[in-house]
């Protein structure tokens, strides 16, 4: 999978870019990813790529030009014209399901804005997917491109080792529960023993265990996430065990 990151700050990527799994999958040609500098496109000779607003108001706002031609050129390399996203607080909020159909796509134009944001012709002329990652504003769209990267990336065949799978992931289709606790070595620790249940080796025991751990930690924090059948699951579970 190939992703373009258009952004005015593109020494913000390489530290994250270089780190463990995503630096491992770019090795192993699972994923490329490709920094541009829109300052590069400006045409006038302070490179500048901003302005005030007009109608006026506080801040600056991004050109269109250098944003389009940045972008169009990205387009004509490769294969695919690739699926732009525009990291935005106005935009739909990311969640595991938009991150599955994030990494259908071969190839996605991630646009990180900043200031007071693009001026709006960008968003007529490129149609891009307006994505948020929270409701709060974060001072550009950088750390927001990371992560979709990050949420992306782990869902391409071979970038997660076998021992990482992603099928327990919390969010995993089909999963909304939160994960149940883990322990390893030491057995005891300041007084707090890992709990016996997960040194009997008895393996349908365990993930009983585990089930209901999950079960009882999203009902607590997260009761908005069991939908109709994870709480009818939960209920049935608590039953057999009564
Ligand atoms: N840019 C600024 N805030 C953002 C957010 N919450 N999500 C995506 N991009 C952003």
């Amino acid at each position: 999978m190939r992703f373009d990151v258009v952004t005015l700050f593109p020494g913000m990527f390489p530290g994250y870019l270089g780190q463990s799994l995503l630096n491992k999958a770019i090795e192993r040609s699972l994923v490329e990813v490709h920094v541009h500098d829109i300052r590069q496109w400006t045409r006038n000779k302070h490179q500048k790529v901003d302005d005030r607003p007009f109608g006026g108001g506080p801040g600056m706002v991004l050109c269109v030009e250098p944003v389009v031609e940045c972008v169009e050129s990205i387009r004509k390399q490769g294969a695919q014209p690739g699926h732009a996203v525009l990291l935005t607080p106005q935009g739909r909020r990311l969640n595991q399901c938009v991150v599955e159909e994030l990494a259908q796509q071969p190839r996605l134009i991630l646009l990180c804005g900043r200031y007071e944001g693009f001026d709006q012709r960008v968003i007529d002329i490129l149609q891009p997917d307006e994505v948020s990652i929270g409701d709060y504003v974060l001072n550009g769209g950088e750390v927001a491109a990371m992560v979709v990267i990050d949420a992306v990336i782990r869902l391409i065949p071979g970038v997660l080792g076998h021992a990482d799978s992603n099928q327990d992931d919390s969010f995993s289709t089909g999963n909304r529960l939160l994960e149940f606790a883990q322990y390893t070595r030491p057995r005891e620790y300041r007084g707090l023993s890992v709990p016996p249940i997960l040194l009997t080796g008895n393996h349908e025991e365990i993930a009983r265990w585990r089930r209901e751990q999950s079960y009882e930690k999203t009902r607590h924090r997260r009761a908005d996430l069991l939908d109709g059948r994870a709480r009818e699951d939960g209920a049935r579970e608590r039953k057999e065990q009564a």
